[in-house]
């Protein structure tokens, strides 16, 4: 029998034997991690399976391969999610329902060239840490198949869909929208807090992926197999072209942001569709960006993944804020920033294009002219957040660009909420006259001399979320110290201004002919202060009482 490109149903009993089997063989994500180990499975997301690989080839040559033991396990994982071969009896033992005739009129598995079967696809156990577990076809990776990946590959749970799918803002919403759904990753999330989500993607391929995915999960996902249309819609197009003239509450993308070299003559069979929009620099990024303020209800948000190109001499941000639609907030956290040597390089590897070392050697030299024909000196990465306004709301985030380097929590998505909520709760509040206290997470680090009574340098941390840290003149270190939650916040800034200004004209002979002068620069620096310490509030370093 010849297996159909495609992991597909023909009917919800084909589905239902499918699950029975994948349940009876504890393929869960847990029972994967306990079976290869966690440092082996963070090595598999990044397509490094020799670790994995070892552990589960102990465990087969440990037992026979039966349904509902941990041998059939075994087989399922060296089968699905490492692309390894296994004799057609002894995968027929671990799913006994579908059978090997079943897997491959699925789509699932295939004859292998030398004998026995091998994935079609790969499959395997996704959780979430709101307590989803769902099973997740895609297509088999670089670590399956030799040479380089199919152009129409369609793309399984990475690093990039984890990182998106964690940064989320979730909360409850009617409709939710997911441009370039590939396998579906963040469509099941957004199921989880949308009444309804449209999943559009150029690849047809791709959608059928997602159908196959949210039918085989309709349980977990709260979908119908007889009417997946009422909670999920999936449309075929470019970026938000079967969507014109809609609007939705929540929007994310995790778009194919890579910046690829066009080349003359180049058709849609040519490109990585995965990872390639195929126009020329960013401006996949920039249009998607640019349309993204028509697709927004009021009050609704969308957040992305994102290449920018950086041109030599100017601001990461400059380009970012000119595509950001007029009346939008944006909050952009650059997380990175590659030459375009490194750049280049790294996405080579990516679709195991560096495997035919004469054809990468010339690629790698026209993503360097491609780069230098506009001028590019670093290309940035990093998360995207816009909103519309709600008329009558009050919204306090603005334009934030940003640049974070160091390491942050995951998920993400609960501290940018917990800023983003901080930010609107500033609105029209008088912080002076505000009690604010030190969240629980900040700790001070002073720096100096053994034996210096005074710190060259006090530093204030964040020990959670985006973990900022702030350089605190003596000033800020008065006033954070003093934030007990007792006294008004514009109180305690006059009072340590006017401690520190006593200490100065003490110090000072000229004191008497300062003093005068020194008044007005006194209510600047108490309101100086009042304004960092609303910086503090906003960034969830200090917390309104
Ligand atoms: C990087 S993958 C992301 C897949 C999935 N959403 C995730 O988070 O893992 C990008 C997806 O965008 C799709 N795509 C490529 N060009 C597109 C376009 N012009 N419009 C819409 N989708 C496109 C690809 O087929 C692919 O499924």
């Amino acid at each position: 029998m010849v297996s159909p490109d495609l992991p597909v149903f023909s009917s919800v009993s084909d589905v239902d034997v499918l699950r029975a089997d994948l349940v009876a063989a504890r393929f869960t994500f847990d029972a994967v991690v306990a079976l290869v180990g966690e440092d082996a499975m963070d090595a598999l997301v990044r397509e490094q399976p020799a670790a994995a690989r070892w552990a589960v080839e102990q465990a087969r040559s440990a037992g026979a391969s039966t349904a509902g033991t941990d041998a059939g396990l075994a087989a399922l994982v060296w089968v699905f999610v490492l692309g390894g071969v296994v004799e057609s009896a002894e995968l027929s033992a671990a799913m006994p329902g579908v059978g090997v005739e079943g897997l491959m009129r699925l789509g699932l598995v295939e004859p292998a060239p030398g004998g026995g079967v091998r994935a079609a696809v790969d499959l395997r156990p996704h959780a979430a840490d709101d307590g989803l577990e769902l099973w997740v076809a895609s297509d088999v990776g670089a670590h399956h198949r030799e040479g380089v990946l199919r152009k129409d590959h369609v793309l399984g749970i990475g690093q990039a869909s984890l990182t998106l799918a964690a940064n989320t803002v979730r909360r409850d919403v009617d409709t939710a929208l997911d441009v370039g759904v590939g396998c579906g990753i963040q469509t099941f999330h957004l199921l989880r807090h949308a009444g309804h989500v449209t999943a559009t993607d150029l690849s047809e391929r791709a959608l059928a992926f997602t159908r196959f995915n949210a039918l085989l999960n309709y349980e977990q996902l709260a979908i119908d197999p007889a009417d997946m249309d009422a909670r999920l819609t999936l449309l075929q197009g470019s970026l938000l072209e079967p969507v014109a003239g809609r609007q939705f509450d929540v929007v994310v993308s995790n778009p194919p942001f890579v910046i690829t070299p066009r080349t003359v003559g180049e058709s849609e069979e040519d490109r990585f569709t995965y990872r390639d929009g195929g126009l020329p620099g960013d401006q996949l990024v920039e249009t998607l960006w640019r349309g993204l303020g028509d697709v927004l209800a009021p009050g609704g948000t969308a957040q992305m993944l994102a290449n920018w190109e950086i041109p030599s001499g100017a601001h990461w941000a400059q380009r970012l804020d000119e595509w950001t639609p007029q009346g939008l907030e944006a909050w952009v956290i650059q997380r990175d920033v590659e030459s375009p040597a490194d750049y280049a390089q790294m996405w080579l590897r990516d679709a195991s294009e560096d495997r035919d070392p004469v054809a990468a050697q010339r690629r790698f030299g026209e993503y360097l002219e491609d780069f230098a024909s506009r001028d590019v000196e670093g290309v940035g990465f990093g998360y995207v957040w816009l909103r519309r306004p709600e008329v009558g709301r009050a919204h306090g985030v603005g334009r934030v660009f940003e640049e974070v380097l160091r390491e942050v929590d995951s998920p993400l998505g609960p501290w940018l909420k917990r800023e983003i909520d901080a930010a609107d709760a500033l609105v029209g509040l008088d912080v002076a006259s505000a009690r604010a206290v030190v969240a629980e997470d900040v700790t001070t680090e002073t720096y100096g001399r053994p034996l210096d009574p005074h710190p060259q340098m006090i530093v204030l941390r964040q020990g959670s979320g985006l973990r900022r840290t702030h350089a605190l003149t003596t000033e800020q270190a008065g006033l954070v110290s003093a934030c007990d939650g007792d006294v008004p916040v514009g109180a305690l800034a006059a009072a340590v201004v006017e401690l520190v200004t006593d200490d100065d004209l003490d110090a000072d002979a000229d004191a008497d002919a300062d003093a005068a002068a020194g008044q007005h620069g006194t209510q600047r620096q108490v309101r100086d202060l009042v304004d960092f310490a609303a910086t503090l509030v906003r960034q969830g370093l200090l917390v309104i009482e």
